[in-house]
């Protein structure tokens, strides 16, 4: 059982980040933006350093956080990033210009669901990166899919939603019930896939990763 004494100590071991990258935590903080957690986004840093891609569509910027550190731990991936906030966008791109990524990551501003043709543009991907409105990841899913590369992989952020989607607890709010519903189907949907092999780690709130069957 994986407690909060033992993730606090695991990220005790991480190293020290530079300055830049713990301003934008900073910043995540300080105004509520729910930026990737630290177990995260190192273990899909260290996932991303395995399978090395050179092209990544991020389906919700924020404010950058997750782009910024997958370009600075991976010096030859060119990032394509997508977010419909604009308070959220224009910080993003602050920061982009800040941490001298700006070569190696293109923002896109509108809602992920309308930009298709947009983003074909970009295409191949080698790896796609759901961490947007988590009752849309089906959609989001079917739309992007095609634009992967043939060892092209999926990483679906937030699946356990808190823990959320196994809880036996009632739930007050409805609006909470019909997300939990949402994304136990999209879990559901997503192991079942014809195409798509899924392992989900119950890390931070939950990340899905899935390769194409028999690769
Ligand atoms: C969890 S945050 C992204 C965090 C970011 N990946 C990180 O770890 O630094 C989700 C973001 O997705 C954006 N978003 C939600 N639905 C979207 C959509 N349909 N199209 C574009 N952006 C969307 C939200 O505005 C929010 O800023």
């Amino acid at each position: 059982m994986v407690n909060e004494e033992m993730i606090q100590y695991v990220e005790r071991l991480l190293p020290k980040k530079e300055e830049a990258i713990v301003e934008i935590e900073r910043y995540a903080r300080e105004h509520n933006v729910p930026i990737m957690d630290a177990l995260s986004i190192e273990t899909m840093l260290h996932m991303l350093k395995l399978v090395q891609p050179m092209r990544i569509l991020e389906i919700g910027t924020a404010i950058g956080y997750s782009a910024i550190r997958m370009a600075k731990a991976l010096p030859h991936v060119h990032i394509v990033t997508i977010e419909r906030d604009e308070e959220r966008y224009k910080q993003a791109l602050v920061y982009v210009e800040q941490t001298n990524t700006k070569e190696q990551i293109t923002l896109l501003f509108g809602d992920a669901l309308d930009m298709g043709d947009e983003v074909k543009k970009h295409a191949p991907f080698d790896v796609l990166f759901i961490d947007a409105a988590k009752g849309q990841y089906r959609r989001f899913f079917e739309l992007y899919e095609p634009l992967l590369s043939e060892r092209g992989i999926i990483i679906t952020d937030n699946v356990l939603f808190k823990g959320l989607v196994a809880t036996h607890e009632p739930i007050e709010q409805k609006r909470i019930r019909q997300l939990i519903k949402k994304i136990q189907a999209y879990n559901e949907w997503l192991m079942a896939h014809p195409r798509y092999e899924t392992v989900i780690i119950p890390i931070g709130d939950g990340i899905a990763i899935s390769r194409k069957r028999g690769e």
